[in-house]
């Protein structure tokens, strides 16, 4: 997966980090700036996505300009798995689209321009599920998808290192569900990798 990434997808990954990088600098407002994960957690991402059951739908809230998607799309394209992405914002969501047409990934990469948490609950089986959306939606995100996940299915909140405070009643919430075991991987800016158990 690692030793053969398509040109495309390695072209338009170095140009979203350096895009990335830039705003970061140049005072580009929040809003506006790409936030994607560091090219460590996309690896890991992609590596843990790749471990997943082979029943259930392949999720992903919060796309921005589609960085960790195309590194998820490495291992949808490996496990013959369609990834369906979720992006509010109709700028970002351009973006993306314009990512997945040039790395040539539109074929295992579904995008869906829209709020997420109107949506996610309509997946009735869910084997893998990466959170990078505003952190005050994370719990409404578990709530919907968590009772959803297939057994050793996996959920992903991302940046739970960095605001730590601010998720500490969502991180409670899940590493208190019996239904999952839960990790904190101290990987980007911290992942929190929770698995369906078996019951
Ligand atoms: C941190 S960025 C995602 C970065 C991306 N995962 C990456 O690593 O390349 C968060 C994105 O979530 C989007 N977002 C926020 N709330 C959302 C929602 N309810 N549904 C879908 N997307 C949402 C934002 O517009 C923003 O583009």
């Amino acid at each position: 997966m690692f030793h053969n990434i398509p040109k495309p997808v390695l072209d338009r990954m170095k140009e979203l980090e350096e895009i990335d990088t830039r705003d970061r600098q140049d005072g580009t407002p929040h809003i506006k700036r790409l936030n994607q994960v560091p090219p460590e957690a996309g690896k890991v991402l992609a590596f843990l996505a790749a471990s997943v059951p082979d029943q259930g739908a392949w999720l992903e809230i919060g796309t921005s300009a589609g960085y960790s998607s195309l590194w998820l799309s490495l291992a949808a394209r490996q496990k013959g798995k369609t990834l369906y992405t979720f992006e509010l914002l109709p700028e970002k969501a351009a973006l993306a689209r314009e990512s997945f047409k040039k790395a040539k990934v539109e074929d295992v990469i579904e995008l869906k321009n829209g709020d997420a948490r109107g949506h996610v609950g309509d997946f009735a089986e869910v084997a893998f599920c990466f959170i990078d959306c505003e952190k005050e939606m994370f719990s409404e995100i578990y709530e919907r998808v968590g009772p959803n996940l297939v057994r050793d299915g996996l959920m992903i909140a991302a940046n739970v290192s960095i605001y730590l405070e601010d998720l500490s009643e969502f991180i409670a919430q899940v590493e208190a569900d019996t239904s999952l075991d839960t990790v904190l991987l101290p990987v980007g800016k911290g992942l929190l990798v929770s698995r369906k158990r078996t019951p």
